[in-house]
Parts: structure tokens; sequence; C-alpha cells
């Protein structure tokens, strides 16, 4: 007799990732806000977006339910995170199209059927490519925009390295509030958040192939100066660039196409 296991409770999970990021990122949802305050001032009622690395989708879940007419379509390489999106944003419907595209792979782009977004917006993620990588993305995501359209990446974003007392003091208070959090709202961390959903057992072939698509020995997160990531934009073609919200070194970088 074969033993039904139970599904998981895909809700939960996502609520729980929420939490477990904004222990990382105390202002994450006044960060999701800015950005679609940014995308409504732009003045398009049906803003169609490009959701970078999107994770289980939480760019686009904030973005469709503000715009009841916009699209989004969220582009990501974690075969578990995009099943997480995928069944608990069905209520979008057509609004939402899910890509799997390796950012590193710079054929990324041939796999979007689209190329003319009014904004691409990314949170938590680009620091996971090499500064090659991370360069060449930025050229590429200028391509995608119609003009006046926006690229919009929030993620920690450092001082400069003479900037000793400040890089320090970052450290401390993003530290302190990381713990502060975890005892107010109960959250996980990174670790025990992947190894409790790790448990869950027929998530075991999508995990089979994360591990596959992001061996643990190749993953590194690349702190890079906010100066870097400016020059960048610059180089890639974007008309003006600078950040537009900060809390300590977390910040939204804006760049217009
Ligand atoms: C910390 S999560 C952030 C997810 C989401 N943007 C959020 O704010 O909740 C980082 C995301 O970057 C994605 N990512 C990392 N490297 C990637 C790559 N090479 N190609 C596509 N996505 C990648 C991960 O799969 C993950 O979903």
């Amino acid at each position: 007799m074969s033993v039904r296991r139970p599904r998981p409770r895909w809700h939960d999970w996502v609520e729980r990732w929420d939490r477990q990021q904004t222990a990382y990122i105390p202002h994450r949802e006044q960060r999701f806000e800015t950005m679609c305050d940014i995308v409504a001032a732009l003045g398009p009622k049906d803003p169609k977006v490009l959701d970078l690395a999107c994770g289980p989708g939480s760019i686009s879940r904030r973005v469709l339910d503000r715009f009841p007419r916009g699209r989004s379509v969220a582009v990501d390489f974690d075969p578990v995170l995009l099943e997480l999106g995928r069944r608990t944003l069905k209520r979008f419907g057509e609004r939402i199209r899910w890509v799997e595209a390796d950012l590193r792979d710079a054929t990324w782009t041939n796999r979007l059927t689209s190329r003319r977004f009014d904004a691409v917006l990314s949170t938590t993620a680009l620091h996971w490519l090499t500064p090659a990588e991370l360069t060449r993305t930025y050229r590429q995501l200028r391509t995608l925009l119609r003009r006046g359209g926006v690229v919009m990446n929030g993620d920690s974003m450092a001082f400069e390295r003479r900037m000793l007392a400040f890089r320090q003091l970052a450290r401390d208070v993003n530290h302190t509030r990381t713990r502060a959090a975890r005892i107010e709202t109960n959250a996980e961390d990174w670790d025990t958040w992947w190894r409790r959903l790790r448990a869950e057992p027929t998530l075991a072939p999508l995990f089979a192939l994360r591990d596959e698509r992001f061996p643990k020995e190749h993953h590194t997160e690349h702190d890079l100066l906010e100066g870097f990531h400016e020059t960048a934009l610059k180089e890639a073609g974007f008309r003006e660039v600078g950040v537009i919200w900060q809390d300590i070194d977390n910040r939204i970088l804006l760049g217009i196409a």
C-alpha cells in the first residue's frame, strides 16, 4: 500500500521566507514599496516588469497586487524557489510568466519572449554574480528597457574601502538589528529555513536539481562597492544613475534608460 506524502504548505513557506529575509533587511517592505512608487510615477497603468532573480516571486507579488493591470516576467534559476512562486501566485494567472534562466550564462536573455519592459527590478540577488557577470548583465538590461524605462537594484552595496568606520558601523548595526528581529518575529536564519524546507519529501527531485545548478563550492557572495554598481550602470548606457533609497548600506540603485 502506498503512503500518501503530505504536500508542503506552500503559503506558509513563503511567509517564513519573507520573515527570514526581513530579519536581514528590516525595511524590506519599504524597499519594495519605494520600487512600486517609482514604477507608478513612470506613468503606465499596466506596467510591464521584469523581476530579476525573483526567488518565490517576491517583487512580482507586490507589483501585481499594486497594479491590477500590470504584468511581470519572473526570472530565476533555482527550481525550488520557482516552485514556491508558481504554487503561491496562481491567482495572478497570465499576468505572471515564470522563466527559468541562469544569469551566469550570457545567453539568458534568449529565454525571454518579450524585450520591451518598463522596469527591471531586482532585490537581494545580484550579489551572487561576479563583477564581470554583473557588468554584462547591466548592459543586457539596458537593451531590455524602453526609453525612459528604469532598472532598480535593491541590495546591500558596500561603502568605499577607505571608509573604515562606516563599514564597521554598517556591520554592527545590521548584526544587531538582525538579532533583534529574529527574537521579535521568530524568524529563521537562511540556513535553517533551507534545511527545514529540504526535509519536505516531495521536494527531493527539485533539491537535487538545485544542488546541481548551484554547487556549494561555487557559491560566493560578492560584496561590491556602491561605486562599482554605479559605474557599471553608467557604462551600460543608462542616462542617469544614482541611489534613490538607502538604509545603512542597503540601497536601491536606480538607472534611467
Ligand atoms: C536572496 S534571494 C532573493 C529573492 C527575491 N528577489 C527576494 O527578494 O525575495 C536571491 C535569488 O537570486 C537567485 N539567483 C542567484 N544566482 C542566480 C543566477 N545565476 N541566475 C538566476 N537567479 C539567481 C536565487 O536563486 C535566489 O532566488
